[in-house]
């Protein structure tokens, strides 16, 4: 138990460590062209259809076609995503378009368009990060009949794991509230709700396995279908709390 939680100590502070680090947060998106991302996450380019039509205006994704939030979400994260939708590495199970659509961009276009998803989704008054809510409403998907979780029970889950059935705490990969570490760990707070049930799912019976050395899979084995619905209530309403985040341009990096 006490070299468990060493451990998890330990990781969370390398965490942190990289999560504020300037050279990721300036060095991964060289070469970019935002401009040119921009225009494709708004009309699209050549047969891709404009990444707004599913994922929203604001990029901040859609619970009723299964989309995910990608405004925000971590650089290196989304242009591994597209690379490997592009080499059939990841299947889109869900609707079946982000492979075509993916395979219709150049490398170059995958990256323009990862750097400027990334660069969306908050907003700076003065030197203060305001962030847009991604987050589901969770009271309005249960009106509509969706089966939804427990916040409370959710919560305990990504912040301790439960050492009994060898799930690890959620926040030991992917941050405080799963604001996401740089390069490869997403943000999974305040993503949408349908989305973080669905990929869950897709982690536990293989049909998503595109993770380094088995990470999620091995995680997401250990759930139950109660456990999914329950860190996913969670961490649709999970704000970012604290210092350490990695998406601050590096000129308001203390
Ligand atoms: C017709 C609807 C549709 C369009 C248009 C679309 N997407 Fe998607 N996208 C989806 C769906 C559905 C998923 C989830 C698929 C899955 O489960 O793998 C997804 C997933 C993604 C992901 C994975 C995100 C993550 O968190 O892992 C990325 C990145 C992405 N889309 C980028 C784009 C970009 C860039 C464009 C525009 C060039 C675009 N999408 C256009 C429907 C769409
Ligand atoms: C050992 C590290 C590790 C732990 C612990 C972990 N994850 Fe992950 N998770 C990852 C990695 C790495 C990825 C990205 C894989 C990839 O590149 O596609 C990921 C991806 C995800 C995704 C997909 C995000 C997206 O936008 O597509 C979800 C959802 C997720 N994790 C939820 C969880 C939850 C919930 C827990 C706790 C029960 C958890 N993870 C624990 C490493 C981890």
């Amino acid at each position: 138990m006490r070299t468990y939680l060493k451990k998890l100590g330990s990781a969370s502070i390398v965490a942190m460590a990289v999560a504020v680090s300037p050279a990721f947060a300036s060095g991964s998106v060289t070469g970019a062209d935002l401009n040119s991302g921009k225009s494709i996450f708004e009309n699209g380019k050549g047969d891709v259809p404009a990444c707004t039509s599913c994922h929203g205006a604001d990029g901040m994704g859609n619970d009723m076609m299964g989309t995910p939030r990608l405004a925000g979400q971590i650089y290196m994260f989304l242009a591994k995503q597209l690379d490997d939708y592009a080499n059939d590495r990841r299947q889109d199970t869900t609707m079946f378009v982000m492979n075509a659509n993916a395979k219709g961009l150049s490398p170059q276009d995958r990256k323009d368009v990862a750097a400027y998803l990334n660069s969306i989704g908050r907003i700076f008054s003065g030197t203060e990060l305001q962030e847009a809510s991604g987050g589901s409403d969770i009271a309005a998907l249960k009106e509509s009949g969706t089966e939804i979780g427990e916040s409370h029970l959710g919560k305990a889950l990504v912040n301790y794991g439960d050492l009994d059935r060898g799930i690890p705490a959620c926040l030991s990969c992917h941050g405080h509230n799963g604001r996401g570490v740089d390069p490869m760990y997403p943000r999974i707070g305040e993503q949408k709700f349908t989305y973080l049930v669905s990929q869950l799912k897709k982690w536990r019976d293989g049909s998503r396995a595109n993770d380094p050395m088995k990470q999620m899979q091995i995680v997401a084995q250990k759930l139950t279908d109660e456990d999914i619905l329950n860190v996913a209530t969670f961490l649709t309403q999970a704000p970012q709390t604290t210092m350490g985040n990695s998406r601050i341009p590096v000129e308001h990096l203390p």
